[in-house]
């Protein structure tokens, strides 16, 4: 591959599922950088994940941190039209659905071809700033690279032309089956003083459901009887976010529920590996739990998973205490012999071919380099080139 790869990340479960893509890469000797938007910057949401895994550091920080929506897309433009300016890629990857991935959108308006990996996900649930995101990067990205069946199918109801898929795989099942060793290692059960399939995990950040009382009550509630109903501890890293709204709506945490700070990669699967039940709003969550074989309650009234669903290893509960406390009763008394939905662990590989074989159509014409003042606006009207000219010469 002779392709110049730029890679955007910016958030925790970012870096994880890029781990074995970007290994990959390097390991073939691609000519690969790494941007970091910044999006999140505490330790336990970002250099934690750098140092388990073994992440190469990022070429260019953008430093977008926190902010609304908005704010953070501004400021990822911005910065990022910079970076490529400098970099001139041949193709930028943008992964999955949260504002890291909007990289792609400033690619794109820049002539230089996007990869969606994760491509094809989708919840229905328009609330959700990830269901936004996942239909803008879908609907610009040249190569949409997806994980499954299901969002391949979707992609091709919404009349997505069939050789823009690429079926690869879920990277994070590679991950989990790569660090199997090194997670099972963890002596975070020890550390935290809880016994092995004898606790609940739990972990909530969605702004819509911890954001306000009512859905933050619920969940918490619902754990506060899960650890009396069943007599053990609920195990819950939870985002700041969650933290924050905790103290300030004045929601009550009852006994059992073990409020604490994130915690890294390793230690959380190896909380997921061995708990009797998961109860989440996460996407991966979701994905994991269905991998390692453990039960999952997803906290919300839609998934984007729903090959997790199908399989059975995971209900979507909506946010209602009794709801999700029914759930868990029904998980729990469900057999763990569900087939895993994602094939096997060999993502990285499956994308390289791809990419191999993409080689020469990738690295096609890029007119806005060639030209001095292609960026600015005052450019455009007097500079034309021909179709056949152009990063596009079919004028997909
Ligand atoms: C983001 C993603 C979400 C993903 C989640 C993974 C979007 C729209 N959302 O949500 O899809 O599931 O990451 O964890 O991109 N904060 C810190 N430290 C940090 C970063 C954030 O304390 O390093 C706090 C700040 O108070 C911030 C809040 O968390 O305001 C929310 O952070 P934000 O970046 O907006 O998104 P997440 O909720 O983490
Ligand atoms: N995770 C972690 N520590 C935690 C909670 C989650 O390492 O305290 C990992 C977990 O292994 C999973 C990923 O973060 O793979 C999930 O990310 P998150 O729920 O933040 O985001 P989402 O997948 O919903 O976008």
């Amino acid at each position: 591959m002779r392709a110049k790869y730029v890679i955007v990340l910016g958030i925790r479960p970012d870096i994880i599922n890029y781990e074995p893509l970007v290994r990959r890469l390097r390991r073939e000797k691609a000519d690969v950088t790494i941007v970091h938007t910044g999006q999140h910057y505490s330790y336990f949401f970002d250099g934690l994940f750098f140092d388990q895994l073994g992440f190469p550091k990022p070429d260019h920080h953008l430093e977008v941190g926190s902010g609304t929506q908005a704010e953070q897309l501004a400021e990822l433009a911005k910065k990022f039209e910079a970076v490529l300016a400098k970099e001139k890629p041949d193709l930028v990857f943008s992964f999955s659905d949260a504002n890291p991935a909007l990289a792609g959108i400033v690619a794109s308006k820049m002539g230089v071809k996007v990869v969606h990996l994760e491509a094809g996900m989708r919840s229905g649930d328009w609330r959700m700033p990830e269901e936004k995101n996942r239909r803008l990067l879908d609907s610009i990205s040249d190569y949409l690279f997806t994980p499954t069946r299901g969002t391949e199918a979707n992609l091709l109801r919404e009349g997505v032309a069939r050789h823009r898929i690429h079926r690869i795989g879920k990277p994070i099942y590679e991950v989990l089956t790569d660090f199997a060793a090194e997670i099972d290692k963890s002596a975070v059960l020890d550390e935290i003083g809880v016994d092995r399939g004898r606790y609940f995990l739990a972990t909530a950040h969605r702004p819509e459901n911890v954001g306000v009382r009512r859905p933050l009550s619920a969940i918490v509630g619902a754990l506060g009887e899960l650890s009396r109903t069943y007599g053990v501890p609920v195990v819950f890293p939870a985002h700041p976010r969650t933290q924050e709204s905790i103290r300030r709506l004045g929601v009550r945490v009852p006994r059992g529920v073990r409020v604490m700070d994130p915690v890294g990669f390793l230690e959380f699967s190896k909380l997921e590996k061995n708990a009797m039940c998961c109860v989440t709003d996460s996407g991966t969550v979701q994905e994991d739990s269905c991998i390692f074989r453990v039960p999952c309650v997803t906290a919300r009234i839609s998934t984007e998973r729903p090959e997790t669903v199908e399989a059975g290893s995971n209900i979507v509960a909506g946010v209602v205490r009794g709801h999700i406390v029914e759930a868990v009763r029904t998980m729990l008394a469900r057999r763990r012999n569900w087939r895993n939905p994602y094939g096997r662990p060999d993502c990285s590989a499956r994308m390289v071919r791809v990419l191999r074989r993409l080689d020469g159509e990738v690295r096609s014409p890029k007119v806005w380099w060639d030209h001095p003042r292609a960026h600015s606006g005052s450019a455009v009207s007097g500079y034309r080139r021909s179709w056949k000219d152009a990063a596009y010469p079919d004028g997909i």
